[in-house]
């Protein structure tokens, strides 16, 4: 079993944007892309693990810029692929712990916050909001757990992170960790990084939305 996260998300490119087919989950969609686009609008975004692009489609849409990175670039070039009507989005393959880029408006970044080891979110915070200008916003989404709908969690280790197991159409098992936070560590870990700190939670995903300090 891999449990190696980069090549996990490599491999999966070609059929990443399944998961957002999902019939159940098209309403939940719909509210995450009018907050994103209610958020966005007019503002130069720096979008961290864009993966296929889902979401760059959706904030690009409405944001003045939107300059989209992940590690991996085969994701990169599908999501180079879709379309952005308003010629508004650049792409770059980078590792968002290595990457050197001026602090921006506001930053977006979906579905990473889960694969993050807790003992590690302090830093990764901080890793974050080097990238975003003292008051620009912040805005992470993520997957609430719900049974049926998620890969059941079949581990937990000793800081708590769950791991779900993930095999791939051509058979490859993955050991991926997903953790599924609550609001109140939200608002535990952003107590002194972060202002005006919303939690929103549907039933499939959550979002939360602040200003950073
Ligand atoms: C769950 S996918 C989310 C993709 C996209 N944000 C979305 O919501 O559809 C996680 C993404 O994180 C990327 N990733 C993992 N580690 C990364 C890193 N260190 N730097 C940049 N991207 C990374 C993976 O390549 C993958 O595309």
């Amino acid at each position: 079993m891999n449990n190696n996260l980069v090549v996990y998300y490599e491999e999966r490119a070609n059929e990443y944007d399944k998961i957002y087919e999902k019939p159940e989950r098209q309403s939940d969609l719909l509210a995450l892309t009018e907050i994103l686009q209610r958020t966005f609008t007019d503002k130069d975004v720096t979008e961290l693990a864009c993966g296929t692009g889902f979401w760059t489609q959706v904030i690009a849409k409405v944001a003045k810029s939107v300059n989209a990175s992940d590690i991996n670039e085969a994701v990169v070039d599908i999501a180079k692929d879709k379309e952005y009507e308003k010629n508004n989005v650049t792409f770059e393959v980078a590792d968002m712990f290595n990457y050197s880029l001026a602090p921006a408006d506001s930053l977006f970044s979906g579905f990473i916050w889960s694969h993050i080891k807790k003992q590690e979110l302090d830093k990764f915070i901080d890793i974050i909001h080097s990238f975003v200008k003292p008051g620009g916003m912040v805005v992470f989404i993520d997957n609430n757990f719900v049974e049926g709908s998620n890969r059941p969690v079949v581990k937990v280790d000793e800081y708590g992170n769950t791991y779900q197991d993930r095999i791939l159409e051509n058979g490859s098992k993955y050991s991926i960790i997903k953790n599924f936070p609550t609001d109140q560590l939200f608002f535990k870990l952003l107590k002194e990084k972060g202002e005006r700190i919303k939690f929103v939670s549907l039933k499939y995903y959550w979002v939360v939305c602040y200003q950073r300090k």
